[in-house]
């Protein structure tokens, strides 16, 4: 470090000692030593999560104490979140039961895996939830879960909490009610689900999708008609979930995808400055990361970190499908969103360590 001649070691240390005591801190000091990202690439495997899962229903129960019976996927290398930005949980409903109605500043989405019978109320909107639906409850809309099933539900949450405390913008209210009053059932499918046709006298501007049910025959229909005429080469046949009155991202911090891994694909490695959770919805695979290999089953739940080289494969007979949470919309707002192709061997990763799941 170049420091003036005229001073002298003592005097240097005296106005360290006095930039301590004034509350500041030299700028020079530290320089070029940026801590790395903390989010790791990790795997959760379902056959380890799932009976913990199940087994949560005979422990708590979502009443006002608890609210929501859920089990985080908590990134080894964060305090709290499953990448820096997102965190992801499982929750359990069980029959009768009821998750009171509440609303906060955090973006959710549900995606769900298996049972029936529960519905999700949002804004007085009741959506009936099936397997492979997609459920927003956007930031500060009123939402409760309710069971008339005979069995329980599983479904993964994917919130933005993670974001929302860095920027100390976190709020929370409950219902004064257990459950709002309902004052439609599946309208805003209704209303918005023909995607490209919509109700010509309005103009929607609520900062996020006004469908806030995307039904999995028609996520699967859509896969399934472009798979016959496209794909990406990093990512084979990919769909976002969009909004249908601006085509952009369901919600202002979190994108959703649906993708397609043929029986045979090798996706090609690329980065990009989002991070994403993602969820195996079915069939069984392969995601390489910075040259790590996570095999992966049903059910199996992994993280892609920020600027990490990542590539896709099905080696199986059988499609593959991930669903994933992703917060670009948060990249491409504040123009942070760069991507990258890995050119190097025809673009894929030599693969230096395979993911054994131990901690
Ligand atoms: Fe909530
Ligand atoms: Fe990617």
């Amino acid at each position: 470090m170049a420091t003036q001649s005229k001073i002298s070691p003592e005097e240097m240390e005296q106005f360290y000692e006095n930039s301590k005591l004034a509350g500041v801190k030299p700028g020079w000091l530290g320089r070029g030593s940026q801590p790395p990202p903390k989010t790791q690439p990790f795997l959760w495997r379902w056959s380890d999560v799932r009976p913990l899962v199940h087994r949560s229903g005979e422990i708590v129960t979502p009443d006002r104490d608890v609210e929501r019976r859920t089990m985080r996927l908590s990134n080894p290398g964060l305090d709290y979140g499953t990448t820096h930005t997102i965190t992801a949980a499982l929750q359990l409903l069980l029959p009768g039961e009821c998750a009171p109605a509440h609303r906060h500043t955090p973006t959710a989405i549900r995606w769900v895996l298996e049972g029936e019978g529960v519905s999700t109320t949002v804004e007085g909107d009741k959506c009936y939830m099936e397997r492979g639906d997609l459920v927003l409850t956007p930031s500060w809309t009123w939402h409760d879960h309710n069971s008339e099933g005979d069995g329980p539900m599983i479904w993964l949450d994917g919130l933005d909490v993670p974001l929302i405390q860095s920027l100390d913008a976190n709020f929370y209210e409950a219902f004064p009610e257990d459950q709002q009053p309902v004052t439609g059932v599946g309208e805003s499918e209704k209303k918005y689900a023909a995607g490209a046709l919509r109700p010509a006298w309005e103009s929607p501007n609520a900062p996020y999708s006004p469908l806030w049910h995307y039904k999995w025959e028609r996520t699967y229909d859509a896969l399934y008609r472009l798979a016959q005429v496209d794909a990406s080469p990093f990512d084979d046949v990919a769909l976002e979930f969009s909004d249908p009155a601006t085509g952009g991202s369901v919600l202002r911090t979190l994108a959703c995808w649906i993708q397609m891994l043929r029986p045979g694909v090798k996706g090609k490695a690329h980065r990009h400055t989002t991070s994403k959770v993602y969820q195996v919805f079915e069939g069984e695979g392969y995601t390489i990361i910075d040259g790590q290999r996570f095999n992966w089953t049903r059910g199996d739940f992994f993280v892609v970190p920020s600027w990490s080289w990542h590539e896709h494969g099905n080696e199986s007979e059988q499609e593959a499908i991930l669903f994933s949470i992703q917060d670009n919309p948060v990249m491409k707002t504040l123009a942070l969103l760069k991507e990258e192709a890995y050119e190097e061997n025809s673009g894929h990763q030599p693969v230096t360590e395979v993911f054994s799941g131990a901690r």
